[in-house]
């Protein structure tokens, strides 16, 4: 874990282009400051999701195309809070489906209190987390002869530029039977005014949790980065519908990482690379699907079509 940590720090400094990867936004700071994100206003993905899964929780039913006599699982990437998915697991023990539910996730911690709060709420479902990373803990799922509905929802695919999210996918599909499901929720391409200011908040949320993985590599990996010297800068390019991340040096400078031992010169306006938030259309979707063997069965959006379920099935 740390030993990655250190390579892909190391990697992406020396770049003649720097980038860190997003992953390492999420330590116990970064997933608090998430939580915050997902709360605020501007944060629109979170709120148009949770529309769907609770306006529209019966199309999401119907499009799955489940009897009521067979048993199936329902495998979810990455629950965070479970808030979306419990307005569906309620909807499908009230009409009396017969399902397993499995969250997936590589924070224990995150499972734990998903647990609590479904045991809490609805004592009667029938629940498996499993901690690890998500193909890990999909391969131990390939061997169940049920039809599964594998759920990765928020835009969590986003992170990925285009080549990695085919990969994903393909990767994904190699652990799924002829008739499983993915249900992927994707934010739309849409107007720069609106996706803009939910990667700039005027409160400096998501600018702490941008700083965060600068702290991070201070604590975990002892840098003596200055995080005042460093500031967030988010842009949208309206045309490829790619929202990206920086952190933008304020000054020349250099930072040494001692589990390295080496140091990292900046320049002046010199942008470390740190996220990607890919929107997309049917186009963009339909290109990135194109060597699986998945199509798009159903789209089910919010009330102002901002942020789409997409149901995804197998030739
Ligand atoms: C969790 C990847 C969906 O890209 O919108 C929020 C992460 N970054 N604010 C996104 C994030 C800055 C988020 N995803």
């Amino acid at each position: 874990m740390i030993e990655q940590f250190k390579q892909d720090v190391d990697a992406g400094l020396s770049a003649d282009n720097k980038f860190l990867p997003s992953q390492y936004f999420y330590d116990a700071i970064g997933d608090d400051l998430f939580q915050q994100i997902m709360a605020m206003p501007d944060y629109y993905l979170t709120r148009a999701e949770f529309e769907i899964f609770n306006q529209k929780t019966q199309e999401l039913i119907d499009s799955f195309g489940i009897e009521h006599d067979s048993f199936f699982e329902i495998i979810e990437l990455g629950p965070g809070d479970g808030k979306k998915t419990k307005k569906l697991l309620k909807k499908l023990l009230k009409q009396n489906y017969d399902f397993i539910y499995h969250p997936i996730d590589i924070s224990g911690n995150v499972l734990n209190q998903l647990e609590e709060s479904l045991n809490d709420e609805m004592p009667e479902l029938n629940t498996r987390p499993k901690q690890g990373l998500y193909f890990d803990a999909l391969a131990s799922l390939k061997k169940s002869d049920h039809k599964k509905i594998v759920l990765f929802l928020g835009s969590n695919i986003g992170n990925l530029d285009d080549e990695q999210a085919a990969d994903f996918l393909y990767h994904l599909g190699s652990n799924f039977r002829h008739d499983d499901i993915l249900l992927l929720g994707v934010d739309l391409k849409k107007s720069r005014d609106i996706i803009l200011p939910a990667y700039n908040d005027p409160q400096g949320i998501t600018a702490s949790f941008n700083l965060n993985i600068l702290d991070r590599i201070n604590r975990e990996l002892g840098g003596n980065f200055e995080r005042n010297n460093f500031s967030h800068a988010p842009e949208y390019l309206e045309d490829k519908g790619v929202a990206n991340s920086f952190l933008i040096s304020l000054a020349e400078q250099s930072v040494y990482i001692k589990s390295l031992d080496k140091t990292f010169n900046f320049t002046k306006g010199e942008k470390i690379h740190t996220e990607i938030s890919r929107k997309y259309d049917e186009e963009i979707l339909q290109r990135i699907i194109a060597d699986t063997d998945f199509f798009l069965d159903a789209k089910i959006c919010d009330s102002k079509a901002y942020f789409a379920d997409y149901i995804l099935k197998r030739n």
